[in-house]
């Protein structure tokens, strides 16, 4: 079985953290949500009381990140993904988080068939060597309904169109930033779940990546699970 790599990147609420976990599960590949890097240092800024402009300041935090960190569950706060996605727009934290990313891409996992990483750059900047990209998106609109379910799964209320304009003013924060900015990659497949079930999305993007690894199956796999 050759070492496989996963890029997976995408707008906030587009699916791509389910689809990386099921695709981790199903291919047996070590997993980073590169997300909760940006939210980790977003945390420790917002707990210590940092003021979120002081570069310095989440340069430090960056720079003394380790994995225990990334298992708060805090961390899927929506204030903690706002704070990150400012924080994400200092280019010195995320030349500081790329090498924690690329560390854990060379990383040999002794139980994994390799390794899959989700967030906004891995196609274009982190792992542009991956020779599987997915992009996966879908509607601020289908998005913003998704997150609002998930809210009120928590007990936790939302309305619809502040829920939708929180996704927009993230996603132009996302896409406009000068350094890294959310982008497709060349050679990405392109998947819209606006439209699909998980079970579709997942069943695509199998599709996809055993067209890229020939000896893997993974749509075998699913169709016995
Ligand atoms: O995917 P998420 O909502 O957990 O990400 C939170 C923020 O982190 C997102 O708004 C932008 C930033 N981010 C990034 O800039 N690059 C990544 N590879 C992953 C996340």
């Amino acid at each position: 079985m050759p070492f496989m790599m996963i890029a997976i990147d995408g707008p906030a609420g587009a699916g791509k953290g389910t689809l990386a976990r099921q695709l981790a599960h199903i291919y047996h590949l070590a997993h980073l949500d590169t997300g909760l890097l940006y939210r980790a240092v977003a945390l420790k800024m917002s707990e210590g009381k940092e003021d979120l402009s002081d570069k310095d300041a989440a340069l430090k935090i960056a720079s003394g990140l380790k994995p225990a960190d990334l298992k708060s569950p805090l961390l899927r706060d929506e204030e903690v993904g706002n704070i990150a996605s400012q924080i994400s727009t200092i280019p010195e934290v995320r030349e500081v988080l790329l090498i924690f990313q690329r560390d854990f891409a060379k990383t040999i996992f002794p139980s994994k068939q390799g390794v899959i990483l989700d967030g906004r750059d891995i196609g274009l900047v982190v792992l542009p060597e991956a020779p599987c990209k997915i992009y996966v998106t879908a509607s601020p609109e289908i998005r913003a309904m998704r997150r609002l379910k998930e809210l009120h799964e928590k007990g936790i209320s939302g309305i619809y169109e502040a829920v939708l304009e929180d996704i927009k003013v993230r996603d132009a924060r996302d896409e406009t930033r000068k350094i890294s900015p959310l982008r497709v990659a060349d050679d990405a497949f392109i998947l819209d779940t606006s439209e699909l079930g998980i079970d579709e999305m997942v069943e695509k993007a199998c599709l996809f990546v055993d067209s890229k690894y020939p000896k893997t199956s993974g749509l075998t796999s699913l169709s016995k699970e």
